[in-house]
């Protein structure tokens, strides 16, 4: 599989995951904390997948444009990664707050898939030919293979 297709079948699972949780109320909270759970483990290869591999190769291909898109790109990762997630992984499930900070995330996490298929990728697809993609798409198998071992061992 092409590496731009793999991200959006990520794309695809995380926003449906995100649909699962913000559909839960109060009451559901262990299955919160559990697709919360998988929200993170599903993010954190995936960022890592997209920072590692394939931001760098349009970065590298590209030109100004390109690295001002990098650059954003990789700030909301952060955003989501170091702030927005780690609050809500301390935020009791059964309450308001919990609910207001996963729309929150919700919201953040859907406006970057969107940038990321409206505009890095169709860059991606223009800067790289149909071989690389398709090479990257194999990093991107093996490193995420890797990853779930060591997410499955920690
Ligand atoms: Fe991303
Ligand atoms: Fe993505």
């Amino acid at each position: 599989m092409n590496a731009i297709d793999l991200l959006i079948r990520d794309h695809k699972v995380v926003k449906k995951l995100l649909e699962e949780l913000s559909s839960t109320t109060e009451r559901a909270v262990k299955k919160r904390a559990e697709l919360l759970h998988r929200i993170e483990r599903e993010l954190q290869i995936h960022t890592a997948l997209e920072e590692e591999i394939l931001y760098p190769a349009i970065k590298q291909a590209g030109g100004k444009e390109e690295a001002k898109m990098y650059y954003e790109a990789k700030e909301e990762h952060r955003t989501v990664d170091s702030l927005v997630l780690p609050d809500l992984l301390h935020t009791e499930t059964g309450t308001l707050e919990f609910a207001g900070r996963v729309k929150v995330m919700k919201e953040l996490l859907e406006h970057h898939v969107e940038e990321e298929e409206a505009e890095l990728f169709p860059t991606a697809k223009k800067l790289l030919d149909k071989d690389e993609l398709e090479q990257l798409g194999l990093t991107m198998e093996a490193q995420r293979k890797l990853l779930k071992g060591e997410q499955r061992a920690a």
